[in-house]
């Protein structure tokens, strides 16, 4: 049978009565409120508005700016205290608060994570060497607004296993990055990761994971570095995320040292991370913690 409901479409008048093309009417209204409210009733996920994502954009400009800074200062001889020190001082100086310090116990200002440890590294008297890699875990509140990123840095002259992983772990948040657009899903950008850092013979970690962000420091949903095309929730323009990945040059498995924050390869194996802050557009994806991968 022949269906007699009037289709309406883009150009069509808004049956609201307003006089206005749908296009410019009630369909754009309509579909942003709905999916705003669905994903928060299905998921716990805030779409963020303009005027938060600006915030988390500003926020991300001053992460970077750090962040610069310290892979100025990485050489052999620094302490990882002195990290520390530094990006707690800059923090305070633009009128931020460093997120990481007394979060759920965590005693420092930033993460970093010297060679075999994936992440949560506390700084302390650790001394840098040559050949080290370092990870180095930012995340500043800036006007309320939360932006998280990291990079890993070479000590001095990089060893080749140090220049294999760092590589690796920096192709993989780009690969998932680039498949970022409405209606990718989860899965897929857990499945451009884990299948591109598996065919380079390394291993992807499991247990920690990236994370909706902006509003809190982490918020819905979990994004997983490994997964299935088309599995897990779709993206919508709005959401804010990172990707995180943390590559192990060896076996994934790991531990967590006894002060209850510190994860370490249990081979021994180097493990290297990249992270950024990421938007979904209407058409892809912006980074707000740009850097070049
Ligand atoms: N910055 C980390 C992340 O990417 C979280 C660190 S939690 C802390 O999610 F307490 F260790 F700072
Ligand atoms: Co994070
Ligand atoms: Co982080």
């Amino acid at each position: 049978m022949k269906n007699k409901s009037v289709k309406i479409g883009p150009n069509t008048l808004c049956p609201c009565g307003s006089g206005k093309k749908y296009k410019n009417c009630c369909r754009n209204k309509k579909i942003e409120v709905s999916i705003k409210e669905e994903y928060k009733r299905r998921y716990d996920i805030h779409l963020k508005d303009p005027d938060q994502i600006q915030g988390i954009r500003k926020c991300g400009d001053l992460l970077i700016s750090i962040l610069n800074k310290v892979e100025q200062m990485i050489k052999p001889g620094l302490k990882t205290d002195d990290i520390n020190t530094f990006v707690h001082e800059e923090t305070i100086k633009a009128g931020a608060v460093p997120a990481p310090l007394h979060y759920k116990g965590f005693p420092k200002s930033v993460c970093v994570s010297v060679n075999d440890v994936i992440c949560h590294g506390i700084p302390g008297d650790r001394v840098l060497t040559d050949g080290d890699i370092v990870n180095v875990d930012i995340t500043p509140i800036l006007d309320g607004y939360y932006a998280d990123a990291s990079k890993t840095f070479f000590v001095g002259t990089p060893t080749e296993q140090g220049k294999k992983i760092v590589s690796v772990a920096s192709e993989s948040l780009k690969r998932g990055i680039e498949v970022m657009a409405p209606g990718v899903t989860l899965g897929d950008i857990g499945y451009a990761i884990q299948s591109y850092a598996e065919s380079q013979g390394c291993s992807v970690v499991r247990e920690f994971v990236g994370h909706g962000v902006g509003i809190d420091f982490h918020e819905q949903p979990q994004v997983l570095h490994f997964g299935t095309r088309g599995k897990g929730i779709p993206l919508a323009p709005g959401m804010v995320i990172t990707i995180e990945p943390m590559i192990n040059l060896g076996k994934r498995d790991l531990h967590v040292l006894e002060d209850r924050w510190t994860a370490v390869t249990n081979d021994g194996s180097l493990s290297a991370q990249f992270e950024q802050t990421l938007l979904v557009t209407e058409t892809g994806w912006e980074s707000l913690t740009p850097y070049a991968l």
